[in-house]
């Protein structure tokens, strides 16, 4: 076989995790792990342009809003503008009482001291200290053994343990993570981390942090939860740490192998908002919460500024929201297809406040992320009958007829291919108003009566023909008949009424009527919708709308 450049035999399968006593299948999340946000150091660390101060500042004001407790906020050793941040955060006193900040250093002496130097006067500081643990990373970057490995490692906790003595007004929380996890043979990363941890001698009042990360993610989320099932079932002092989750998304499961990981004992979760970060992004803690509130469970995060989040990570990363973004995109609450359309117009109606939500395409309330039903049914060429219908109600406030429906979807439909594109709400209005409400014509309603014998209506009635006026005299068991039966009368054109609705209006303080109205003239139907505030004017208005229309189209001399 030649060597093709697009060649699978190029990679290996990732090898499967031996167990045989998996727990975390049947297990279910209760509840919300401890957030921890990465956007000010991976996700910094991941950008064409690294944030500016006010970049950082505007991110970091939007982490507290959003609630957040413990937020990385750089990698002060490397990188003069994240020491600089750290050093107007404490400095500046931004930081609330409830949140803590974390620091990440790799497991050297010099940048652990410039590190400490960073934070000083904290009330509490998170300091995160790692190096890798790979077999890539041991014998191709490193070039050290396992032992070489753990050296480093157990020097690091040391190193962070000695420093934090210098500083004891401030409260230490040592983290600590094994680079590269996913990737390193699981047996050997417990025992790099039993190194650290057995240095630390954590207590269950006073817990280390062990951050398991799939640095690149290279296997199913499956595999990542057996691996962190197996993790905590050997590790040391289980009840003295706190086991965290760092995924990518390189495979585009970071945040499912987060889930999973929760579901195998893992108690905390680091990631980004909407998923920024090395490569293909670090885990998007936005996904992963709306996961959990979508489910019922408190996401301990107030996600409801949708918009501005999207905002302000797009002005901080330059990096644009995909429209279909899990739970947060522009369209993901969008239905352009005719029969979503209709089961979601359906689902909303039935839908009470206190029932919990029940609504076919939206799998939650898109208010509660302060979007509005209006953007919910959008219109272009696919969307048939129901979506134009919807856009209309909502303007006008009431619920067309299906037949009107029927009628409105042509001229809409015909208007979506010429365009090639979405129809606006104001174009379905202005649509539904030339085809049905114009009321230019050859006769117009100049004035009328009614008088009523029992069933018996009479109408009298005066209509404008240019410049002339013509008397109707009618009767029927009903105005809209008398009026009909004068018309013929008159002019010899038989109107007979297929479909009537009216439907009153609520403008303000003035109240309106609208009538919608259906006709056959000369074997051909007519429809017309007219406005008024008298509901009788309006329907006999309709009425001779359509009988306009039939005289203009088929040139009936009346
Ligand atoms: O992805 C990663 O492994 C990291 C570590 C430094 C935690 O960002
Ligand atoms: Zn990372």
């Amino acid at each position: 076989m030649s060597a093709a450049p697009f060649n699978h035999a190029k990679y290996r399968p990732f090898p499967a995790i031996q167990k045989t006593n998996r727990r975390w299948p049947s297990q279910t999340i209760q509840q919300a792990p401890a957030w921890c946000s990465v956007d000010l150091r991976d996700g910094n660390q991941a950008l064409i342009e690294p944030m500016t101060v006010e970049q950082k500042q505007r991110m970091w004001r939007l982490l507290v809003n959003m609630g957040f407790k413990e937020i990385e906020v750089g990698f002060p050793a490397a990188s003069q503008p994240d020491f600089d941040f750290v050093r107007w955060l404490i400095e500046a006193n931004q930081i609330p009482e409830d949140v803590t900040i974390q620091v990440l250093v790799q497991a050297r002496d010099e940048l652990i001291e410039r590190t400490f130097e960073a934070v000083a006067g904290a009330r509490r500081v998170v300091v995160h200290v790692y190096n890798s643990t790979s077999p890539v990373q041991r014998d191709k970057v490193f070039a050290l053994d396992k032992q070489g490995i753990i050296d480093i490692a157990r020097h690091g906790a040391s190193k962070v343990q000695s420093e934090a003595k210098k500083f004891p007004r401030t409260e230490w929380v040592f983290q600590y993570s094994p680079e590269s996890f996913s990737s390193t043979e699981v047996d050997f990363a417990v025992e790099v981390c039993n190194a650290v941890i057995d240095q630390w001698q954590p207590t269950p009042a006073n817990k280390a942090i062990i951050n398991l990360p799939a640095t690149v993610e290279c296997a199913m989320p499956n595999v990542f939860a057996d691996q962190v099932e197996y993790f905590c079932d050997h590790v040391h002092q289980r009840d003295a740490l706190i086991i965290s989750i760092h995924t990518h998304n390189d495979r585009g499961c970071a945040v499912a192998a987060a889930e999973l990981a929760i579901l195998a004992g893992a108690d905390r979760i680091e990631g980004t908002l909407l998923g920024n970060g090395e490569r293909t992004g670090n885990m998007d803690i936005v996904t992963m919460a709306m996961n959990l509130y979508s489910q019922g469970i408190d996401p301990q995060l107030d996600l409801s500024q949708a918009d501005d989040i999207i905002a302000t990570v797009e002005a901080c990363t330059s990096i644009k929201t995909h429209p279909r973004h899990p739970w947060l995109g522009e369209l993901v609450y969008t239905a352009f297809s005719g029969s979503h359309q209709d089961a979601i117009r359906k689902c909303l109606a039935q839908q009470t406040t206190d029932e919990p939500w029940d609504v076919a395409y939206l799998p939650i309330d898109p208010q509660d992320l302060g979007r509005t039903y209006q953007s919910v049914i959008r219109v272009n060429s696919q969307s048939g009958k129901g979506g134009a219908a919807y856009l209309l109600e909502q303007q006008l406030g009431i619920e067309l007829p299906r037949w009107l429906q029927v009628e409105l979807a042509q001229p809409i439909q015909a208007l979506a291919e010429q365009q090639q594109g979405e129809v606006e709400p104001q174009q379905v209005l202005s649509t539904f108003r030339q085809h049905f409400m114009e009321q230019d014509g050859q006769y117009q309603l100049s004035s009328y009566q009614i008088d009523r014998q029992g069933n018996q209506h009479h109408v009298q009635a005066s209509l404008t023909d240019a410049n002339d006026l013509m008397p109707i005299h009618g009767q029927g068991s009903g105005a809209i008949s008398a009026f009909i039966d004068g018309i013929h009368k008159a002019t010899g054109v038989d109107i007979q009424v297929v479909q009537f609705d009216e439907h009153s209006l609520d403008q303000g303080s003035e109240a309106s009527a609208l009538a919608l109205i259906q006709a056959t003239i000369r074997g051909k139907r007519y429809t017309a919708v007219s406005q008024d505030s008298d509901i009788v004017a309006a329907s006999l208005n309709a009425v001779l709308s359509c009988l306009n229309k039939a005289i203009a189209e088929q040139q009936i001399a009346a």
